[in-house]
């Protein structure tokens, strides 16, 4: 009897417990949100005929175009335009550039088998793209004249899920019998944190709240204390405010959203900048030791405890041993973005320096210079120039800017030259895309990272990727030497015979993909280059 007892309350606690863990692993049983993405909706439509009516008036005034400022103004219908080219002599592109125009629409969509049904997949993925990134905060706001609303028009900020009061909210209009606001929101919900004689407030705890009052001084006071809660989570983007009276609107946004996390590099309390702790070498090497070895031997001169990570795709790979040296051995032929994107992601310190296998340190190649620019300074890259053996030193600065083009795709412009000087380093400029030898925020390169298709010549597109989030710097004045390139084909090794064939002879698959990067991808139609 006793043991069954026994045997009895060992099961029902068995299953108390199997129930409980149940519990504790199904999903929440709160109701669902939708977390589709969305573009607006009725509040959205609100705001646009608003905006609409007042600057959109005036019809019967009229006026006259001045075409030197209306050519300027963006319209969505880039074109890439060629020069004419007057005269076609050996080099003269060199001596007198013109502008080249590339079509990718025409090259890509030409050698696909169905082009009609990729141009119809590149515009679905664009415009799922378009409300993945949408927040309510890029919309057209414009505030009415003579509003009798006071709200505020920027810097209002929740985390999600989370309650604040809404800042300057006020209402100042002659005395009158009754005085009334109404508060619209889409992600949230109104409260108030706290009560005030006089005032009535209706839909407290709803996404629509009405606040009135026959005394206007109470009703403002009740203004100070309206609270917005925000009830669907996104870690990044908006609510937009409807804010009115029987007679005005407002609208503002609150920005819902987690903050940046930080990534902070400790290291370590100096005086001088100690480069092995700050800054990491990364480099791809592909069937040339000889010139890696160089490499390694010459940074070791001035920096004998800098880490050097290689990223190493050759068929049969030979060991690179010595002090602080990474050595990555990868798949045969993956290729020059992905060996970059590997070395990259092993980095640790905060800054990373690019440099290709075949340059050498010498007296000039100053890795404090670039620390000290990127320590003083917003940018996130800096680049030095590159000695050949000629002499010759480049530095390969370019500008990237992106026209918009409609449903055909965006067109990229790309120009020699910089946009200006940085004061206080009278030898570097601001540019969007810079040469092969540059040190740069190791989270912020990680973030833009390299394209891993690209597996031959790549260079241009990691700066387009990183257009708009990369701030980009280039200094004549720190330099790195290049092992000559030119050479009598008869004097070349047969190692050297097998890396030309790979670099430099992209097959028509290599030009496909970067002519698809381009069209699909980046969704451009067309470039210009000069
Ligand atoms: C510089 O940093 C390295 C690596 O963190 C460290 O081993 C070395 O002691 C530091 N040098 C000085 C002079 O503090």
């Amino acid at each position: 009897m006793r043991a069954t007892f026994k045997k009895c309350l060992v099961l029902i606690l068995l299953v108390g417990l199997l129930l409980a863990l149940f519990h504790a692993w199904s999903p929440g049983t709160g109701s669902a949100v939708d977390i589709r993405p969305r573009q607006g909706g009725l509040l959205k439509k609100l705001i646009e005929e608003k905006t609409r009516d007042t600057i959109g008036d005036y019809h019967d005034i009229a006026y006259n175009i001045k075409e030197d400022v209306a050519g300027n103004v963006a319209q969505n219908t880039c074109m890439c335009l060629a020069d004419k080219e007057s005269f076609h002599l050996p080099f003269s592109n060199l001596l007198f550039p013109s502008v080249r125009a590339h079509k990718f629409d025409e090259a890509f969509l030409a050698s696909h088998p169905d082009p009609e049904g990729v141009k119809h997949l590149r515009a679905k993925e664009y415009s799922r793209f378009q409300k993945r990134s949408y927040t309510p905060a890029d919309v057209l706001i414009v505030a009415e004249a003579n509003s009798p609303l006071q709200y505020p028009t920027q810097g209002v900020e929740v985390r999600p899920l989370k309650t604040i009061i809404i800042p300057g909210l006020g209402l100042k209009e002659e005395k009158g019998s009754n005085h009334r606001v109404y508060l619209t929101a889409t992600l949230g919900v109104f409260d108030v944190a706290a009560t005030v004689d006089e005032v009535s407030v209706e839909g407290d705890g709803e996404k629509h709240m009405m606040l009135s009052s026959s005394h206007l001084p109470a009703l403002n006071r009740q203004l100070q204390f309206v609270t917005y809660t925000n009830t669907v989570f996104h870690p990044k983007t908006a609510d937009t405010v409807h804010f009115a009276t029987d007679g005005h609107q407002s609208f503002f946004t609150v920005k819902v959203g987690h903050g940046t996390i930080p990534t902070l590099y400790n290291t370590g309390y100096e005086k001088e900048y100690n480069i092995s702790a700050l800054v990491t070498i990364a480099t791809k090497t592909f069937l040339r030791y000889d010139k890696l070895k160089e490499l390694i031997d010459s940074i070791r001169k001035y920096y004998p405890t800098v880490t050097i990570v290689i990223a190493d795709d050759n068929e049969h790979p030979q060991p690179v041993t010595g002090p602080h040296i990474d050595h990555y051995i990868m798949p045969f032929g993956k290729g020059w973005f992905a060996g970059r994107n590997l070395a990259v992601s092993q980095v640790t310190t905060k800054y990373v320096l690019w440099v290709d296998d075949d340059f050498f340190f010498t007296t000039n190649t100053k890795l404090e210079q670039m620390v000290d620019i990127l320590e003083k300074t917003t940018l996130d890259l800096v680049a030095g120039s590159v000695r050949e053996a000629t002499g010759y030193t480049a530095t390969f600065r370019h500008t990237i800017s992106v026209e918009e083009g409609g449903e055909e795709g965006d067109c990229l412009h790309i120009r020699k030259g910089y946009h200006h000087v940085i004061e206080g380093f009278p030898n570097c400029v601001v540019a969007d895309a810079v040469i092969n030898f540059f040190m740069g925020r190791t989270d912020k390169v990680q973030q833009v990272g390299f394209n891993p298709r690209l597996a031959r010549q790549a260079h241009l597109e990691f700066f387009i990727d990183g257009l708009g989030s990369l701030h980009i710097g280039s200094c004549s004045d720190i330099i790195v030497n290049h092992a000559s390139k030119i050479q009598l084909p008869w004097t070349k090794t047969e190692s050297q015979k097998t890396y030309d064939k790979f670099r430099y002879s992209p097959s028509s698959n290599d030009h496909n993909i970067h002519q698809e990067v381009f069209y699909f991808k980046n969704r451009f139609k067309c470039e210009t280059s000069k």
